[in-house]
């Protein structure tokens, strides 16, 4: 689907290069987002029926019976065009590594990271917009972020050792009251316009996330009151300034990278299916998040973050800044940030991580570490023979980098990659409406079921 998208988009005037079109200041005005997708929806529509109609009915494989007790390891089960993830080469948005994303996405002006928006765009369209849609995005966004009152008293009630995950999740949940899909629903919208006021749900959801994040740090550490959201900034920028961060511009970048590359991973992993599985039900787009952030704040998924900080600042206490690479070796738990369901090898978003610092940061202890256990915990997880992939993944940088500009609550980590998986949870809610995607209800089987069917079989 994604190449007849290209090819409906090559055919269309409305595919110009940025540049292009910065440099047509007569052309008429460019489509938004959502007339956009209003283009692409039927196009895509007839692209899942003639795979549906050609393909329907062949088998994808054969299903192993360790494959229901092994937790549906690539057990081809799902579809979203945004990502895919390769075990050996990692995720490509829409086609897209890393480094071609790096390159195309639109930049703030004086940036040289990607802005979130323009990711937001590829992953809802699969085009890379020009400079101009993407500050209309963040006009917008800026313009829906306020939270309604009662979500701000229910923030403030919460008690700080309230862990920030659960915060943000109730906050996500409450934001369900303005819900323009749920208000849509009951009053009889039809089948195929479920995707548009999801759509509005999904930029509020998005737009809000800030405010909510913002407000649950300031709250939780006792950082003062939360400045108002600047609408000629962008959200990465917002962000950074309701965490504190606002005139810190390497914190600002590192927002722009840290949101792009965390933002999608697949359909597969616990947030992304959580989302799309709780959003098959016809919950809303907040609904739906908020579950996912419930999976996100889960210690083999997106907690990792937290556990990587916890556990590289206990071992710098217990081996000191400069420990050699015996004392490393020696300090041997379950490594959080090392392994991956699906990848084989280095995650490139920690490589995307690693050249961050690399510019920004060289010479920090923590982030010399982190390159100190890349040379090392790989070799302990192979000798121990159980992890299939002993490389490093996203969660394991991260919070290097967070610490360096100051960001050195750990417990809060976890937030800021909430922040970004809504960007793909929502486009693949988008997707998921737009195609009419059915109520998820794979078949469980009891043991005794399996012996039974397989009693007689070899
Ligand atoms: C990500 C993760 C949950 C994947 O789980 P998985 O698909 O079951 O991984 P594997 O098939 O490689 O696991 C096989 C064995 O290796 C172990 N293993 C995997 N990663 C390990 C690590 N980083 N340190 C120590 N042991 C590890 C597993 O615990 C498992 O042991 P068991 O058979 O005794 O239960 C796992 O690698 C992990 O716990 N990593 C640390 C947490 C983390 O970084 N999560 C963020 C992921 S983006």
């Amino acid at each position: 689907m994604v190449s007849a998208l290209r090819t409906s988009l090559k055919r269309t005037p409305l595919l110009r290069s940025a540049a292009s079109v910065r440099l047509l200041s007569t052309a008429p005005k460019q489509p938004t987002l959502k007339e956009r997708l209003a283009e692409l929806i039927p196009v895509a529509r007839e692209q899942v029926k003639a795979a549906r109609v050609q393909h329907g009915k062949k088998s994808f494989g054969p299903v192993l019976v360790n494959q229901l007790y092994g937790g549906m390891r690539g057990l081809p089960a799902l579809i979203w065009e945004g990502s895919v993830l390769d075990p050996d080469e990692g995720i490509r948005f829409r086609g897209k590594t890393i480094p071609e994303i790096q390159q195309q996405l639109p930049k703030a002006p004086g940036g040289s990271e990607p802005l979130p928006e323009g990711l937001f765009w590829l992953l809802v369209t699969g085009e890379v917009p020009t400079y101009e849609q993407v500050a209309e995005l963040s006009k917008d966004w800026a313009a829906r972020a306020a939270i309604p009152d009662f979500v701000e008293e229910i923030l403030d009630r919460c008690p700080p050792t309230l862990h920030p995950m659960s915060q943000f999740s109730l906050a996500v949940t409450a934001l369900n009251h303005n819900s323009a899909f749920a208000q849509a629903y009951a009053e009889g919208i039809s089948k195929k316009e479920y995707w548009g006021p999801t759509f509005d749900d999904s930029m509020d959801l998005i737009a809000k996330l800030p405010n909510i994040a913002g407000r649950i740090y300031r709250n939780v550490y006792g950082r003062g009151k939360l400045p108002p959201i600047d609408v000629q900034k962008d959200y990465s920028h917002n962000l950074s300034a309701l965490l504190g961060f606002g005139d810190n511009a390497g914190f600002v970048e590192l927002m722009r990278l840290y949101i792009t590359i965390h933002s999608d991973h697949e359909g597969g992993n616990v947030s992304a299916h959580t989302g799309k599985l709780v959003g098959s039900a016809l919950s809303d787009p907040f609904l739906s998040y908020a579950a996912a952030l419930n999976g996100l704040a889960g210690p083999l998924h997106g907690l990792a973050n937290q556990e990587v900080l916890v556990w590289l600042t206990k071992m710098q206490a217990k081996i000191g800044e400069d420990a050699s690479d015996e004392a490393v070796k020696k300090y041997r738990q379950v490594v959080p940030g090392y392994g991956h369901a699906v990848l084989r090898k280095t995650d490139p978003r920690y490589v995307a991580q690693r050249e961050f610092a690399l510019k920004h940061l060289p010479d920090d202890k923590l982030f010399k570490l982190v390159g100190q256990i890349y040379n090392i915990v790989p070799g302990i997880l192979l000798e121990a023979g159980k992890a299939k992939n002993p490389w490093p993944n996203v969660d394991a940088h991260s919070g290097a980098l967070l610490t360096y500009y100051g960001l050195t609550e750990m417990q809060y980590y976890t937030v800021l990659f909430g922040v970004s998986r809504a960007f793909g949870v929502a486009a693949q809610l988008i997707w998921d409406r737009a195609l009419g995607a059915p109520l998820e209800r794979p078949k469980s089987y009891s043991t005794d079921a399996i012996n039974k069917i397989f009693k007689d079989k070899n």
